[in-house]
């Protein structure tokens, strides 16, 4: 504990001292900018969004009609063989953008051409998600990190015993039209594949579709410092100016969700956090101890144990759904209901569907959005849905499926 705070204090003081005079000032600490073609075979489109359960969740409509499984995401004018972990489902606008984790590389030959912690595609079929453009890896072979590192991550990126990684569990959180926002956990290698969960930090994404432009930035560090729940790092939802932060506790061997919620205004300022306290139906300004379980106040309390999963509204069923993969390594898509972001939830799981899994029996890092596509209907009755498809340590890839509901 003594060390990670030390750890915490001595890299916000580097990054401090690192941010370039020219930056000091100015709303962000990082940022990287993309090109960004805009697909040209039609829009995703997003209707008004209501947030706003009028009367009963419809549980009658959760019935698959199709379930189209789309496979390996990937950008099929690309040569590269390119391996890359949890594809988190990004909204902004009209458009659906992918996050992936580790993303390396490789020529046909099998020769390494570059790696990134994470990196960023637009999909550019409204018929199939998983087929991309990539943007932070080009044809030529340039890779470059999607979230941006200050000056001092940077020096040493390439630092196998002291350098960071950015890794996300969770799909972005829309905000309007031009913005999506996303929770990424920070890690800090002390080894050769050994390292240490520092916190998270809070990534905002602008995309202008005239200009053809994604700017990725970061305007503070947010590090838990292990004595409270990881909110926002397991999913999170905004409804009209407030974002609700998920966090899985632990200690409850993941069965426990927790919630806090923060006016957007005022995200990077945890002062302004609130924690959700389900035994009194009230916000506390106390963020609770993360060591111990507090099964009466968590928002959440599953049937299933949690691994990953994404929470939004959903138009068709009246309701906000948490969908989500019960162990780690699983391969069917639950969901769970309530008629606001605090619940009551009813937490009997919904079967959505069963994602074909590989030799070893299993997917993992499911997440879903209600990101609707070209067809007729409400938000909420077609998701994507998306995880890594893993064979074995050679045959692994970000995939999708999307499902429509009868
Ligand atoms: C949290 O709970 C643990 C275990 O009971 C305890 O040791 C610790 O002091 C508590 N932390 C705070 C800040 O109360
Ligand atoms: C990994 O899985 C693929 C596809 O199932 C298979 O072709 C390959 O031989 C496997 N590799 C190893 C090392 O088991």
């Amino acid at each position: 504990m003594q060390f990670k705070l030390v750890a915490v204090l001595l890299s916000l003081l580097v990054v401090a001292t690192a941010i370039p005079l020219e930056k000091r000032g100015s709303k962000y600490l990082a940022q990287n900018s993309f090109a960004v073609k805009s697909p040209k075979d039609g829009k995703f489109k997003v209707n008004d969004v209501k947030y706003q359960a009028k009367g009963e969740v419809n549980k009658d409509r959760f019935k698959v009609k199709d379930h189209y499984p789309h496979n390996k995401i990937h950008d099929k004018k690309s040569h590269w063989h390119i391996n890359r972990d949890l594809p988190s489902p990004c909204s902004i606008g009209t458009q659906l953008f992918w996050f992936f984790d580790d993303s390396f590389v490789y020529a046909e030959d099998g020769k390494f051409v570059g790696a990134a912690s994470n990196s960023v595609a637009i999909a550019t079929d409204v018929n199939n998600p998983s087929d991309i453009t990539d943007v932070s890896i080009t044809l030529e072979g340039e890779v470059t990190v999607a979230i941006p590192w200050t000056q001092s991550e940077e020096e040493i990126q390439y630092d196998i015993t002291a350098r960071y990684a950015f890794w996300t569990y969770g799909s972005c959180i829309p905000i309007d039209w031009h913005h999506s926002w996303h929770f990424w956990t920070v890690v800090k290698f002390y080894a050769f594949e050994q390292y240490e969960t520092l916190g998270y930090t809070l990534a905002q994404y602008e995309y202008d579709e005239t200009k053809g432009s994604l700017a990725i930035s970061r305007q503070e560090f947010l590090y838990y410092d292990q004595t409270t729940y990881s909110y926002g790092a397991f999913a999170s939802v905004y409804v009209s100016g407030v974002l609700y932060l998920y966090a899985l506790d632990p200690n409850s061997e993941k069965y426990d969700v927790h919630v806090a919620s923060v006016p957007t205004a005022t995200a990077n300022d945890k002062s302004t956090w609130t924690y959700w306290q389900a035994s009194t139906q009230s916000w506390s300004t106390d963020a609770p101890n993360g060591s111990v379980r507090d099964e009466a106040n968590a928002a959440i309390v599953g049937k299933l144990p949690f691994s990953t999963g994404s929470v939004f509204w959903s138009d068709y069923h009246n309701a906000f759904l948490l969908v989500f993969f019960s162990d780690f390594a699983d391969s069917i898509f639950y969901a769970i209901t309530a008629p606001t972001p605090v619940g009551p939830w009813d937490t009997t799981p919904i079967e959505i569907v069963k994602t074909q899994s590989g030799a070893n029996g299993y997917n993992y890092g499911g997440q879903a959005t209600p990101v609707f596509y070209g067809a007729d209907g409400q938000i909420g009755q077609r998701l994507v849905l998306s995880y890594t498809y893993q064979d074995n340590s050679s045959n692994w890839f970000p995939a999708s499926d999307s499902v429509v509901f009868a």
